[in-house]
């Protein structure tokens, strides 16, 4: 990765000149926390979730997906434990009515009658450095922007709150979800009814969540709008499962179940890490101590990535228990419980949560892909994506645009690859505009791995040349075994 100061400027350049992200609402001076992905954004999105959505989903059997609606009843986040507990604490400035979170300002700034209700976050989730508008350290005992008086922390739900219908009573307020986790656990009992699954098995599903964060910041990383990929993989309970054997050894009921699938789905979530291509020696694991941890968890490993302003949080490894499934059982009255027809048993299962956040991972794979080098004697910038989830996989240029004969050879090229390509939801690029260095760089920057050249020996000897994006080499192939070159260098 470039270790740069200025590396996350570039990132955001790159991304707003080439398609990928732009500032939501720009037009009209911008929305903070809200980006609008472009064609090509979008087309690295789609393909970083596809390969998440094989591997957890369609590569297995006990795995299940699921597409929730977004508002769902208030009470299912009174059950939840969000609409009393998810909140961060809140200051304002009497003078310019700026608001900042108090745990990410110096405490001599606050204004505390008990100085014990703002919790400091815990180091680990210090921010390296608090980017607010016009922080400036000189002015303490008050409001970082202009000096003025700040109010006393309250707490500030991180809900986007709503009314469903015309009408604005308390009982058609409903909240934009801020986990899709809740839409799967509102859904288990429909699952057992209507799929009939053995345990242990997982609930999966890819969609938009939303927190109001009193301070977003680092481009995709903390944003107010974004996308989770979340598995609830439902075990059974410790003490159920724990059994006495004939031989008289006690199987340890916890290492047996919620742990081992704990562990299945650490190793599962490297893998997946490494498939989209970070380097392994930038993700790193932390056990998140005890009163560090969600309301709702036993046991949680943070998956922590070294993004270009420090090391953060990329993705969350939960032990929920039954905290969930119970307490939805007691406020709605519905049955939760699992028959195990091995066991003859009824139980409560618990949960183990793999919780992705497809933005900040996009950024975590952009800030990696990121490189800078010479070429021909010229700075160029490209990414390095991994073949399988570059936006392009593949440009298909006619070496001059004005020669018929080498456009409709190139054509060709272009429409027998398109159809294998878009068949496994993989894109081709046609370019033939402006001279053949400009588009390779333009590809480049887009991280495409192949350019594919028909010039005039194609005519004769019907082949191509093929460069590849991080040597610049190129190489000459037949037309007839471009799709088998392309399978084995790309692996796609
Ligand atoms: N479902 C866990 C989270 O959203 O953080």
């Amino acid at each position: 990765m470039v270790k740069e100061e200025n590396l996350m400027e570039k990132i955001v350049s790159l991304c707003k000149r080439r398609g990928f992200v732009f500032p939501g609402s720009e037009i009209y001076g911008g929305l903070s926390g809200f980006f609008d992905y472009g064609h090509y954004g979008l087309a690295l999105k789609e393909n970083v979730k596809r390969l998440w959505w094989k591997q957890f989903v369609l590569d297995r059997e006990d795995m299940f997906g699921m597409d929730a609606a977004i508002l769902m009843r208030q009470e299912v986040w009174q059950a939840s434990g969000h609409a009393e507990g998810f909140s961060d604490p809140l200051v304002e400035c009497e003078k310019c009515k700026h608001r900042f979170r108090a745990d990410q300002l110096d405490s001599s700034r606050l204004n505390l009658k008990d100085p014990k209700k703002v919790q400091p976050l815990p180091a680990r989730l210090q921010p390296d450095k608090v980017i607010l508008a016009g922080n400036d350290s000189s002015r303490s005992g008050g409001c970082p922007d202009c000096g003025g008086k700040l109010s006393e922390a309250r707490q500030f739900n991180m809900m986007f709150k709503t009314h469903v219908g015309a009408e604005e009573s308390d009982t058609a307020v409903s909240y934009l979800r801020p986990e899709t986790a809740q839409g799967m656990f509102a859904n288990f009992k429909n699952t057992v009814d209507s799929l009939h699954p053995k345990l242990p098995f997982g609930l999966a599903q890819i969609g938009k969540a939303f927190r109001n964060e009193i301070a977003p910041r680092d481009f995709l990383f903390r944003t107010r709008e974004f996308e989770q990929m979340e598995i609830e993989y439902f075990v059974r309970p410790p003490k159920v499962a724990s059994r006495t054997h004939v031989d008289g050894t006690q199987t340890n009921a916890e290492q047996e179940e919620w742990e081992r699938h704990f562990e299945e789905f650490r190793s599962e979530t490297v893998k997946f890490f490494e498939s989209v291509g970070l380097p392994k020696e930038d993700v790193h694991e932390l056990e998140v101590p005890d009163g560090e941890r969600a309301h709702y968890s036993k046991r949680t490993i943070d998956f922590e990535f070294d993004f270009p302003f420090g090391r953060k949080e990329l993705s969350g490894l939960a032990y929920r228990t039954d905290f969930d499934l119970s307490a939805h059982q007691k406020n709605s009255g519905v049955p939760f419980e699992y028959l195990d027809e091995e066991l003859k048993t009824k139980f409560i299962p618990h949960v183990i949560e793999p919780s992705f956040g497809v933005d900040r991972l996009l950024l975590a794979v952009l800030s990696s892909a990121y490189t800078e080098d010479e070429m021909n004697g010229e700075k160029r910038t490209f990414l390095k994506l991994s073949p399988k989830i570059a936006p392009v996989k593949v440009a298909v240029f006619p070496l001059l645009k004005n020669k018929p004969e080498l456009v409709k050879k190139a054509r060709e090229v272009y429409d027998s690859l398109r159809s294998t390509l878009h068949a496994t939801g993989y894109t081709i690029a046609w370019d033939d505009n402006g001279n053949i260095g400009k588009r390779y760089r333009r590809q480049d920057e887009i991280g495409s791995p192949f350019c594919i050249t028909v010039d005039f020996d194609s005519l004769e000897k019907d082949d191509v040349t093929v460069r590849d994006r991080d040597t610049g080499k190129q190489e000459r192939v037949q037309i007839s075994e471009l799709q088998g070159y392309l399978k084995k260098h790309g692996n796609f």
